[in-house]
Order: C-alpha cells, then sequence, then structure tokens
C-alpha cells in the first residue's frame, strides 16, 4: 500500500507542529521506537549505551530499542543486552534483540543502519560495495513494510551514500529523504583540524561543509566557515595548507584511524551518528550541519545521489538544505569530482535499484507548498498544487481548506 497518502503529504506541507516537551521531571515523553543494525558491531556496542542514557533523543524521552544482527552476532548481542541491563537505564522502557528485519523495524521512529562488513588497511569504502550493498537492498524493503510513517533512518554502514540510495530505491512507499547517509563525522573530524589549527575551541568553528560522497572524494569546504564568527579565511590565510594538508587529511581521516587502531574507527562513529539523529530529533536551526541527501538538482548536482551538503535541522525530524551558497571555481571542481565518483557508485548497484515509477511528488515540492502556504503567497501554493498529480492534489487541498475551517 502506498503509505505517504494525501493527507500524509499536507501533514508535512503544513506548518510544523512544536514538539511538546515534557517540563516537569516526572513527565517523560511517551516511549519512540529506535532501531540499531549491527548493535553487537564495535560502533554498535559504543551506540547502544549511548542511546540508551537519553543522549540521543533527549533525557526526557523513553526509548524502546530494538537491536537487530545477524543469526552470528545474537551471542554477542546477547552479552550487550545483559550490559544494558545491568546499566539500568531509566529512560529505557524496554530492549529487544532479534535478526529478523520485519520484527525489528516494526513501527520504528529512528533506525541506525549500521550493520556491515567494514573496510581494512589498503581498501576503499567503495570496495565493500560488493558485500554491503545487499544487505541495505533486504533492510529497504523491510523498512517499507515496516517502518513508522514519520520514521528517519540513518545509514552509517560502508559505502554510506550509496547504500542509503539503494536501501531507499528499495523503499518505494517511503521518501527518499528519509534516508540519510553519515558525513558528521567527517564534519566533526574538519572542525577538529580548523581548531586545532587556529588554535581555538572546537566550538568556536562552525559552517564548515562536507560535500558530496563519505569516500576520499569528499570535498571538505572551508569557503564558509567561521571561527568565533569571522569568516575562516580571514584567520587561516594559508590556502596552502587548506589544499595540501586540511582537505587530504580530511578525506583520508578514516585510513589514517584504521592504520593507527588496526579497526575502523568506533567511537567517534557513534558520536556522530549521536550528533545527526539528535539534531535531527531536536533540532538545531542555529547550525549548517552535513548530510548526504537525495540531491535535488541544487549546485548543479546530479539527481538521484545521495549528496553530503549543509543542511538546517529545524527540530520534529525535519531537516533541509542550505541553498544558494556562491560555489567558486576550486569548489565547484571538488564538488564535481566527488559527484562523478556518487555517480560510478550508482552505475555499479544498478542491479539492486529496481526503479520504483510510484515516488511522482518530492519532498522539496511539499517544502516549497509549505513555505508558500506560510508566507500566504496564495498563486505559488495554487501553481505548486496544480502540479501535484490530481489524486494528492485534491486531498491535499481538502486538508488545508479543514485545517483553516478549525
Ligand atoms: P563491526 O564489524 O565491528 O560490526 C558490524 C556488525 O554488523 C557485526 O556485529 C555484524 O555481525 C553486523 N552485521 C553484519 N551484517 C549485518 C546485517 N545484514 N544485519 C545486521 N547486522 C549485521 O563493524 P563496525 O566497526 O561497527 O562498522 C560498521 C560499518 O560502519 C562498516 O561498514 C564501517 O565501514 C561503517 N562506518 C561508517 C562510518 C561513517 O562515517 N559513515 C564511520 C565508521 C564506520
Ligand atoms: C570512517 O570514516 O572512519 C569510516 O568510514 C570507516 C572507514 O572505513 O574509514
Amino acid at each position: 500500500m502506498l503509505r505517504t497518502t494525501a493527507n500524509s503529504l499536507f501533514r508535512l506541507a503544513a506548518p510544523r507542529s512544536t514538539r511538546a516537551f515534557a517540563t516537569k521531571k516526572a513527565d517523560l515523553l511517551p516511549p519512540l521506537k529506535v532501531a540499531v543494525t549491527g548493535a553487537a558491531g564495535q560502533i554498535g556496542y559504543a551506540l547502544v549505551m549511548r542511546i540508551a542514557s537519553g543522549e540521543l533523543l533527549g533525557k526526557d524521552q523513553l526509548i524502546e530499542l530494538n537491536l537487530i544482527e545477524t543469526e552470528a552476532g545474537m551471542s554477542p548481542l546477547s552479552g550487550v543486552m545483559m550490559e544494558l541491563e545491568d546499566g539500568a537505564f531509566p529512560l529505557l522502557s524496554k530492549v529487544s534483540a532479534t535478526s529478523n528485519l520485519n520484527e525489528g523495524f516494526g513501527d520504528i521512529d529512528y533506525a541506525l543502519l549500521v550493520g556491515a562488513s567494514p573496510r581494512g588497511p589498503g581498501m576503499e569504502r567503495k570496495d565493500l560495495m560488493a558485500a554491503n550493498a545487499k544487505i541495505f537492498a533486504e533492510q529497504g524493503k523491510a523498512l517499507n513494510e515496516s517502518a513508522g510513517i514519520n520514521s528517519k533512518i540513518l545509514v552509517v554502514g560502508n559505502p554510506a551514500n550509496t547504500n542509503a540510495l539503494v536501501a531507499s530505491e528499495n523503499a518505494p512507499d517511503m521518501w527518499p529523504e528519509q534516508f540519510i547517509a553519515m558525513t558528521r563525522l567527517d564534519q566533526s573530524r574538519a572542525k577538529g583540524l580548523v581548531a586545532e589549527k587556529a588554535n581555538v575551541p572546537v566550538k568556536d568553528v562552525d559552517r564548515v561543509i562536507i560535500w558530496g560522497n563519505h569516500s576520499a572524494t569528499q570535498y571538505p569546504d572551508l569557503s564558509h566557515a567561521r571561527i568565533g564568527g569571522k569568516w575562516a579565511k580571514s584567520i587561516i590565510t594559508d590556502d596552502k595548507w587548506i589544499r595540501n594538508d586540511f582537505i587530504p587529511r580530511v578525506q583520508k581521516r578514516g585510513a589514517e584511524v584504521i592504520d593507527a587502531r588496526g579497526a575502523s574507527s568506533a567511537a567517534s562513529a557513534a558520536s556522530a551518528a549521536i550528533d545527526t539523529i539528535r539534531d535531527i530529533h531536536l533540532g538545531s536551526p542555529e547550525q549548517w550541519l552535513s548530510n548526504a541527501i537525495p540531491s535535488d538538482g541544487s549546485y548543479g548536482i546530479a539527481d538521484g545521489i545521495w549528496y553530503s551538503v549543509p543542511t538546517v535541522c529545524e527540530g520534529d525530524s525535519h531537516y533541509r538544505r542550505v541553498k544558494n551558497l556562491p560555489i567558486d571555481e576550486y569548489s565547484a571542481k571538488m564538488m564535481n569530482a566527488t559527484e562523478k565518483e556518487l555517480i560510478e557508485e550508482r552505475d555499479s548497484v544498478r542491479h539492486l535499484l529496481p526503479g520504483h515509477e510510484n515516488k511522482p511528488v518530492s519532498w522539496n515540492m511539499l517544502e516549497s507548498l509549505h513555505d508558500a502556504y506560510v508566507a500566504g503567497e496564495t498563486d505559488k501554493v495554487n501553481k505548486i498544487l496544480s502540479d501535484l498529480p490530481p489524486e494528492y492534489a485534491k486531498g491535499a487541498e481538502q486538508a488545508r481548506a479543514s485545517e483553516a475551517s478549525s
């Protein structure tokens, strides 16, 4: 069944409700369901404890955790379950472990798709494609059948951008924008290096952007970055450092960690996953946060790939991309290189992309509808409604009329 009904479309386009925050300590919010795949792995282990302690969704939010593993992972997972129990986390209302995807994704609000093979020394992340992409095809199908209607899915397993594409394409009743591939770790790494270079606390660095793929072609961009509110490039004036040290270091930081640790980053990856979902859930409207989301043609980037861009997380599970930033010639070249790699990755997994036709309406269209509606731009609202397929437009108009009269 197509779950994106006209009313749910309109709900997304209508003015956003404010999240009902608990006011007193005793007012814990009813449980939200969070699924984590690969929960017994390195990242999973670091992740679930922090989710249980309230760092993902807030200290007033009860949580049901669905931990998903392979059959072989069930034994170590039982140890993780014991540790969760022994942690006596007050916000954890229920924990379950399963290798059944439909059970694990049943009615979830958030899923963190971590379970996949990590790379070893000397490998690129795309070398994991053959082993990992099919996992995300299966998980996309199960999410489509079982996940909650407003769920958000964070893809961490590598190659993350293309895995997100594969999962989304196998979930035809879900919005592509429900799937996000994680590039927050790259952004945090970049901020750390800038803070070190400028000798300031990392909290003083913002608007660093990661464009494109979570791979060695990503473009960590300081063109719009700020340090203590000032343009970063007026403080870090050494362009050679930016091009020859900073950019390659961020691009290859994952490999640097693997070489040093003998295993890929785990605690910092869990941290970045927590940061990503926390900001999407609770909002962080002042920040530009890098997330790989389905391209909408902005910045001339091809449609149909998950490309990291700056986003603003408005809370209540809504995010929007930062648009119309000026792009200089060097940045354009770097952005095109990582786009090219993502297109090649997409082409290499064509066999896992069923190519559904029933996604006629994009979230971007609805965002424009929402913005025009809130701004009272009646002509624009009517134009967008007339561009929607009739079955959507009729329902959206009815919902708008009933909203206006209530
Ligand atoms: P790990 O090997 O320690 O753990 C992976 C876990 O996933 C294992 O317990 C395994 O049993 C489980 N698993 C495998 N296939 C599964 C499936 N189909 N369903 C459920 N569980 C499954 O690896 P890790 O260090 O936790 O890394 C996990 C993934 O995250 C890797 O692909 C790694 O490259 C990626 N990663 C991404 C980022 C990022 O920034 N996007 C950062 C770090 C790591
Ligand atoms: C990372 O960036 O640390 C992860 O993607 C793991 C890896 O393979 O580099």
